[in-house]
């Protein structure tokens, strides 16, 4: 197991779009396994391959921290409806911004074994599904914040004084 360091907003890397990956290679294999330990180290629900400096068309999520999926070369298929929440990035820490974000999404994609396999999420899924395919053409989340980028601690305790 490695963690990878991080690669954070202003970094190039985050800014480039990725390529497909055509074969499955002992290196890749790592790569993935690097990046699902990464992510559950940063207490994240996604991360893609250029926030690991990686340009390859690869994300790994996981919005419950037991059902990890793979995704190679993903492409949105359908998506329906909207949700309106906050938002956050490993490549931004600290912040949090609000983005609108369609509630259901279906993908497809390959798996770590080259297998297509077709996605579908709704909620927090669904918008980790669109948060982590845009790092794949070099976007990040804080182009489409509605208002501020906030940072979390103040978002924190804002919450402490509503309870
Ligand atoms: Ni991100």
């Amino acid at each position: 197991m490695a963690i990878r360091n991080i690669r954070e907003i202003g970094d190039e890397v985050l800014t480039k779009k990725c390529k497909e990956v055509k074969e499955m290679t002992p290196r890749i294999k790592e790569l993935i396994e690097d990046m699902l330990d990464t992510m559950y180290e940063a207490n994240g629900v996604g991360l893609a391959a250029p926030q690991v400096g990686i340009l390859k068309r690869i994300v790994v999520i996981d919005v419950t921290g037991e059902d990890p999926y793979v995704l190679i070369n993903p492409r949105i298929l359908q998506s329906d409806g909207e949700q309106t929440g906050h938002e956050g990035c490993l490549s931004v820490p600290g912040k949090t911004g609000i983005v609108t974000r369609p509630n259901y999404v279906k993908a497809v994609a390959f798996n770590e074994n080259m297998e297509e396999y077709e996605l579908e999420g709704t909620e927090l899924l669904a918008r980790a599904i669109c948060h982590e395919l845009e790092h794949l053409d070099g976007h990040l989340y804080v182009e489409k914040v509605e208002g501020e980028l906030m940072n979390l601690s103040d978002l924190e305790e804002e919450e402490e004084e509503q309870e």
